[in-house]
């Protein structure tokens, strides 16, 4: 038997449900049982019935469908594969900026590790920080640890003052792009969309700037044969061909998140056979980021 069979199989006899992020293999996205952007793998988490959750993509993407979800059992194919964002920030970095900038409201990004969550106000990703930013009372808002998001939510919510912290937290995937890859884009008559995790300057120049799934939402009902520049990960152009077959997607093929491609269909496999490796978190780490996270996903029923 193939290895995609042989996997799907496992998934019936295991009950499981398999989530994969827009930026896994194409080969993990066609045997997943949902594919999305990181909201809504958090939400198809929190809803899961099946007693077994595998999760294809980040650490900090199984971790929060732990979160979420505690009595399922939640797997992560490879332990190794981390988001660097989310490591650069520690607890103790944002104790201090809480120290340093009293009566501001915390707003984490959902690429950082649940110790981190822990101390949040509240959680938010790249499809509604600028509504949850927005939602705040609080004038002042540290927003962790992308400060290319930070800098986007600032132009959005001009009216309260953002404070990124670390002030030079960025992903070395989105960092790349520059205003040059948009004027590619243009000369091809591309619609150019980009990531908030861009650089300001090419989030200036882009026509869009939309989550991954946001992404999916403006290609949607499109007059066939238009040209599109994605400014994100590669494998966001295989997800949007799949379901775009009449779209004209542009994407560099050297952007490449390491740690996204970290999980193959043989580790899939592995992990469905053998249930490897379970997502186990400290009790009250789980119990502190809980909040911050179902803070977010209220925010956006
Ligand atoms: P999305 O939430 O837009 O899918 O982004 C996740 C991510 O890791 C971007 O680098
Ligand atoms: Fe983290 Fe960047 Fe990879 Fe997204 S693309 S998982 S932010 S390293």
């Amino acid at each position: 038997m193939k290895t995609g069979d042989r996997i799907c199989a496992l998934k019936e006899e295991k009950d499981a449900l398999v989530l994969a992020h827009n930026y896994q293999r194409p080969e993990i996205q066609d045997v997943a049982d949902f594919v999305g952007d990181s909201l809504e793998l958090a939400r198809m988490a929190e809803s899961a019935t099946k007693p077994l959750v595998v999760f294809c993509g980040v650490l900090f993407m199984a971790e929060t469908a732990k979160i979420l979800n505690p009595g399922k059992k939640v797997l992560v194919p490879v332990r190794e594969a981390t988001c660097p964002l989310a490591d650069q920030l520690t607890p103790g970095m944002l104790a201090r900026a809480r120290a340093d900038h009293p009566g501001a409201a915390v707003v984490l990004y959902i690429n950082s590790t649940a110790a981190c969550k822990a101390l949040a106000d509240v959680v938010c990703t790249s499809a509604n920080a600028v509504g949850i930013v927005r939602s705040l009372d609080a004038p002042e808002v540290i927003v962790a640890p992308d400060a290319n998001l930070a800098a986007y939510v600032q132009s959005q919510v001009p009216e309260k003052r953002i404070i990124a912290v670390p002030p030079g937290g960025h992903c070395y995937v989105h960092q790349d792009f520059t205003r040059q890859d948009v004027f590619s884009g243009r000369e091809r008559g591309d619609t150019v969309i980009c990531h908030p995790e861009c650089r300001p300057e090419v989030q200036e120049a882009s026509d869009h700037v939309a989550s991954t799934g946001g992404m999916v939402q403006i290609l949607r009902g499109q007059p066939p044969g238009r040209g599109w520049t994605v400014l994100t990960e590669r494998e966001m152009g295989y997800r949007l061909r799949r379901l775009y077959p009449d779209q004209v997607v542009h994407v560099r093929d050297d952007a490449v998140c390491r740690d996204m491609k970290k999980t193959t269909l043989r580790d899939l496999l592995l992990s469905l056979e053998q249930e490897r490796y379970e997502v186990v978190l400290p009790g009250e780490t789980m119990e502190n980021a809980r909040g911050a996270i179902q803070r977010m996903l209220e925010a956006g029923r």
